[in-house]
């Protein structure tokens, strides 16, 4: 069967979109809309995109709410996403909290990927720094003295990244043969990551828009390609709120594209070779 969205329900599920999630869909996405939800009309035998609105609306059955927002989220990722956060992070940011907790100055490190879709970002954190623990022979130091956070607000991308199995085509997306062998077991046609790896990161839902969140002191948080979603207003709210869980001299990461208005002021650009992030200051 095929349904069809008239501009009405376009405008009535638009908004509810907002409201729940942040993401802003023109009406350029108005085949979008109807393209993601046709699915979940066709598995609850519902009659048309008004009668899904309301049902998601009313809140009944929260699950059925989840999922149509769900639907809507776009969760494009692969491994070691851009070149830059990786390279800092070697270059930069891992000898100094290495050393600082090998004098005992600190006692871990704490990252927090806040949009994690299905899980490549944090377990190419986590594969980053293991990788950078044994090419310079760290043995006094290990992976579990970082705890790497992961949240995102759909439930679906969170299971696949806490089953950590992925499928040939994201494999092909970001890793090299070398690191293929080192953290992947293959399984048929899937392969599991590694389980130290998949140990060091822990994986909650969080909606960026609607929840508290309860993390602070972060050294490192990664926001990378969400913001774009949010309107202007909404990321001038969202982002304080981002920025108050980082602890001072904390480093922020967004997407390469994701042009930041810090109105709080208290970020300082850094730039090293032709990478970009954000320092928070004091
Ligand atoms: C394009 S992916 C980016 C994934 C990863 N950060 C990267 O750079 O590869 C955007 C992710 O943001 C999530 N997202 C969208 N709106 C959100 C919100 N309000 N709160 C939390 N996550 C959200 C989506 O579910 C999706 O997984």
């Amino acid at each position: 069967m095929s349904y069809s969205l008239s501009h009405r329900e376009f405008t009535m599920l638009q908004k509810y979109i907002e409201e729940q999630s942040g993401i802003i869909l023109g009406e350029e996405k108005a085949y979008f809309i109807e393209s993601r939800l046709a699915k979940i009309l066709e598995n609850y035998s519902l009659s048309s995109y008004e009668e899904l609105y309301y049902k998601a609306y009313s809140k009944k059955d929260a699950s059925f709410s989840k999922q149509v927002i769900d639907a809507i989220t776009t969760n494009e990722t692969y491994w070691f996403r851009d070149k830059s956060p990786w390279y800092i992070m070697e270059d930069l940011l891992l000898p100094v909290y290495i050393k600082e907790m090998q004098a005992g100055q600190r006692a871990d490190v704490r990252i927090w990927s806040s949009a994690c879709s299905s899980g490549q970002e944090p377990y190419s954190i986590a594969m980053c720094i293991d990788n950078y623990l044994r090419i310079n022979g760290i043995q006094n130091i290990g992976l579990e003295r970082f705890h790497i956070a992961a949240t995102d607000l759909s439930e679906s991308m969170l299971k696949l990244a806490i089953k950590g199995k992925y499928d040939s085509v994201s494999m092909e997306r970001g890793l090299d043969t070398v690191t293929v062998d080192r953290y992947f077991v293959k399984n048929g046609n899937q392969w599991l990551i590694d389980e130290k790896i998949k140990k060091a990161v822990s994986f909650q839902q969080i909606n960026l828009k609607r929840d508290h969140y309860y993390f602070d002191n972060c050294d490192i948080i990664f926001c990378r390609y969400v913001l774009m979603y949010f309107s202007e207003i909404l990321k001038e709210v969202i982002l304080p709120k981002v920025i108050n869980a980082l602890k001072p001299q904390g480093v922020l990461f967004t997407g390469a594209s994701e042009i930041m208005k810090d109105s709080t002021k208290c970020l300082e650009m850094e730039t090293y070779k032709d990478g970009v992030y954000f320092r928070l200051k004091g």
